[in-house]
C-alpha cells in the first residue's frame, strides 16, 4: 500500500507550453505538491490556492507573456520566483518588466532554489502543529522534515544520503514517543501541508511505536524509524501523473508504480553510508510471506522482523490515512483488511499490532521499556 506524494497544491509552476527538459521546475513536483498552469490560459482561478508561484521564462511567447501580464495582479498576492538564464539579456528584461518577483538562475544547484522556497512556504511548518504539541515531538517533526527533503534531492541528484540528519531524526522520534505516546504525532503529521511527505513519517511513528511495543532493543527501534522514513523513496522515480492520480490505476499504471521497490533499490545502491537492514525495508516493505508480494516475490523465511514489521505498519497507514481521493478507514476497519490477508502477513506480529493499537488505544500508548530485551513478534 503507498502514499500519494502531494495532494493539496501549493506551488503553480508556470510555463508557456510543457516545461523545458533543463527547467529545475520539473523536478519540483518531487518536493512540493505542485501544479502546472499554461501560461496562457493563467486566470485568478488557476492561481487561486497557490502559495506560491514558480515562472519559467524560457521559451515564452509573446502571447504568453502577455497573458502572464495581464495576470499578475492576481499572482502578486503569492510570492513569485522567475527562472532566469542570468546571462539571456532577453530573459532577466522580461523578468524586470514584469514587477515585483524573485529571480534564480536556471542553472543554479537545485538546493539554492529549494532554499528560496522552503523559505517562503514552510516557514510556518511547525507553527502549524498544535500549540500543547510536546518540545520533543516538534523537535522530531522538524527534524524528520528536513531530512526527508534532503532525501529527495539525494535521489534527484545521486548525492550522498545525509545520515546524520537521519539518525538524529529517528533518535529525537524515539524520545517522543517513548515520552509522549503516538498520539501527538499523528496530530503533527496530520497538520502537513501536503500528503507528499506525512505518509513516510506516520510510518516512521507507527514502526517505532510497535517496535517499542515489542521491547525490541533501543537500536532496532532506531532503525525501524529511519527505515520508515526511507522506505518509498523509490517512488521519487514513478511519474507523479500516476503517483498522483486520483483515479482508479489501470493495469499498466499498477505496475509501474509496483517497480518503486526496485527504484529504492538502485538509489540506495550505491549509498554505502546506508545500513544494509534500511536498504532492505525500502526493497523488501511490499513482500509477502506467502511469496505473493513484489518485486522477488520472496518467502517468509527470507524476510526479516525488520521488514514484516515494517509491511503491517505500511498497509496500516496507508489504510487509515486520509487521501485526497479517499477518507481514510478507522483502525479496527483496517484490521479486518488486514486479518483477511492471512498468510500474507506474520499474524503473531499482527496481533501484537492490533494489541498495541486497540486495547490501549493509539495514541495512550505509553513508554515502553526501551532496553527491555525480546524477540521480533509475540
Ligand atoms: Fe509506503
Ligand atoms: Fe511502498
Amino acid at each position: 500500500m503507498d502514499s500519494s506524494w502531494g495532494q493539496r497544491v501549493e506551488i503553480v509552476l508556470i510555463s508557456d507550453g510543457p516545461l523545458p527538459v533543463d527547467s529545475p521546475a520539473r523536478k519540483l513536483p518531487f518536493f512540493f505538491a505542485a501544479r502546472l498552469v499554461d501560461m496562457v490560459s493563467l486566470s485568478p482561478r488557476t492561481v487561486v490556492d497557490a502559495k506560491i508561484a514558480v515562472v519559467e521564462l524560457q521559451d515564452a511567447t509573446d502571447a504568453g507573456l502577455t497573458a502572464l501580464k495581464a495576470a499578475w495582479d492576481h499572482l502578486a498576492s503569492v510570492p513569485v520566483i522567475c527562472l532566469v538564464d542570468r546571462k539571456s539579456r532577453r530573459e532577466t528584461i522580461q523578468a524586470a518588466a514584469l514587477g515585483s518577483s524573485q529571480l534564480c538562475d536556471r542553472d543554479a544547484p537545485l538546493i539554492l532554489l529549494l532554499k528560496r522556497i522552503n523559505a517562503l512556504v514552510n516557514e510556518d511548518l511547525c507553527a502549524a502543529l498544535p500549540e500543547d504539541a510536546p518540545a520533543q515531538t516538534v523537535e522530531a517533526y522538524r527534524k524528520s522534515n528536513a531530512f526527508l527533503q534532503s532525501l529527495c534531492l539525494s535521489a534527484v541528484e545521486g548525492s550522498p544520503i545525509q545520515m546524520n540528519l537521519l539518525n538524529a531524526s529517528a533518535e529525537e522520534l524515539l524520545e517522543a514517543l517513548s515520552l509522549h505516546g503516538l498520539s501527538p504525532w499523528l496530530e503533527a503529521v496530520h497538520t502537513h501541508h501536503s500528503g507528499t511527505y506525512s505518509h513516510s513519517l506516520m510510518v516512521a511513528g507507527v514502526a517505532g511505536m510497535f517496535a517499542m511495543h515489542l521491547g525490541w532493543p533501543e537500536e532496532e527501534c532506531k532503525e525501524v524509524i529511519a527505515g520508515g522514513l526511507v522506505h518509498d523513496i523509490g517512488k521519487m522515480r514513478i511519474p507523479l501523473s500516476i503517483l498522483d492520480k486520483p483515479d482508479k490505476l489501470t493495469e499498466e499504471e499498477r505496475k509501474i508504480i509496483n517497480k518503486h521497490p526496485v527504484f529504492g533499490r538502485d538509489i540506495l545502491k550505491p549509498r554505502l553510508e546506508v545500513s544494509v537492514a534500511i536498504k532492505k525495508i525500502a526493497i523488501q516493505h511490499h513482500e509477502y510471506l506467502d511469496g505473493s508480494g513484489y518485486p522477488l516475490g520472496l518467502d517468509g523465511s527470507r524476510i526479516s522482523a525488520q521488514v514484516r514489521l515494517m509491511t503491517i505498519c505500511d498497509i496500516f497507514s496507508a489504510l487509515t490515512e486520509i487521501r485526497a481521493y479517499k477518507d481514510g478507514v478507522p483502525a479496527r476497519v483496517a484490521f479486518g483488511i488486514m486479518k483477511k490477508m492471512g498468510p500474507k502477513l506474520d499474524q503473531a506480529m499482527l496481533s501484537s499490532f492490533m494489541d498495541m493499537v486497540l486495547k490501549r488505544d493509539l495514541g495512550d500508548v505509553k513508554r515502553t521499556p526501551l532496553h527491555a530485551s525480546g524477540g521480533a513478534a509475540a
